[in-house]
């Protein structure tokens, strides 16, 4: 499975802050907003990445992350000429999909706890895979709506009168049929493609599943000022409390075999003195206990 990373867009709501830097390079608390779905990624067990944002952007992505070898990675980049829908970007990366399956996340999604994703990566076989999750303003979102059996059985884009409370978070599995579903697109009202009008041609076709994330799933949205605020806080709350960081790309790649610890020890040396490879130090420490504890390499 493939992975795109879609963090282009205008962030509008984000005005003076995305004047000079996108949003998804925006600080959330001790880190860029990008490393949070990137991580979930990663630890879904994918290595294969396309990022795609504007053309004054994708230059400093390329800075941050590179070509992700130093973290067992692959990165590719592709510029989206104008934020015209978040089903573009299957027309943008259709030659890094390469007719495999996919998976599409927003760079400005951010999820925390359970195993939801690392799950539904491994089961997904074909047709689509998209998640719910209860919020309180589902208007502000794409909308699914289930009949009583717990299908299903609408999708709406930011309704003015919502269905049900069941958002759409930003994070989509599909087959290889979504580039010929976005090519088959018109440009909504709102002169966008639209990732619903992908979802809907899925759910027509009987080809759609969607999963509800439990509430002890968090998922934040980091779109206005206050929400970025609120997503700091909540990731400081748990970093705190927990002793472990949310959305530390490293970790990911580590625990999941993508990076040896030598590896990670280089990387480690090459960093600053900060509290970020304070903490990868403390993780590489518990790794190499495990592994001196346990028979097999971790
Ligand atoms: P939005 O939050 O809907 O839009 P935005 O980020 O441009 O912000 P604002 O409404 O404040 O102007 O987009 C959701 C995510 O999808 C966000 O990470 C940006 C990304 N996106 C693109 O990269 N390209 C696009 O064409 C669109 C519509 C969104």
């Amino acid at each position: 499975m493939r992975a795109i990373i879609l963090a282009g867009g205008t962030g509008s709501r984000l005005y003076p802050l995305t004047s000079i830097v996108c949003k998804q390079l925006q600080a959330v608390y001790d880190k860029p907003m990008i490393y949070y779905p990137l991580t979930v990624l990663v630890a879904g067990g994918i290595r294969e990445f396309c990022i795609i944002s504007t053309p004054d952007d994708l230059p400093r992505f390329e800075r941050l992350l590179g070509n992700g070898s130093q973290w067992g990675l692959s990165f590719v980049y592709r510029e989206q000429a104008r934020p015209e829908g978040i089903a573009q970007a299957f027309l943008i990366a259709e030659d890094f999909i390469a007719g495999e399956n996919c998976v599409l996340m927003l760079g400005d999604n951010i999820f925390f706890g359970g195993d939801a994703f690392p799950r539904a990566l491994k089961d997904f076989k074909s047709g689509a895979m998209i998640f719910a999750y209860h919020v309180q303003n589902p208007g502000n979102y794409g909308v699914v709506s289930f009949d009583q059996f717990g299908r299903a059985n609408s999708l709406e884009e930011k309704p003015t009168h919502p269905r049900s409370s069941y958002a759409v978070p930003g994070i989509y599995i599909y087959d290889s049929q979504v580039v010929g579903i976005a090519k088959s697109l018109n440009h909504s009202p709102r002169g966008e493609l639209e990732v619903t009008d992908v979802n809907r041609v899925y759910l027509e076709r009987d080809e759609l599943l969607v999963r509800r994330l439990s509430r002890g799933v968090a998922w934040l949205d980091a779109g206005t000022s206050s929400a970025l605020q609120d997503a700091s806080a909540y990731v400081q709350t748990i970093e705190r409390r927990q002793g472990v960081k949310i959305g530390c790309p490293e970790e990911a790649a580590l625990v999941r075999g993508f990076l040896k610890l030598e590896q990670f020890d280089a990387l480690l040396a090459r960093m600053p003195a900060c509290e970020y490879r304070d903490y990868l130090a403390s993780v590489a420490a518990e790794v190499r206990r495990l592994a001196y504890a346990t028979p097999k390499n971790f």
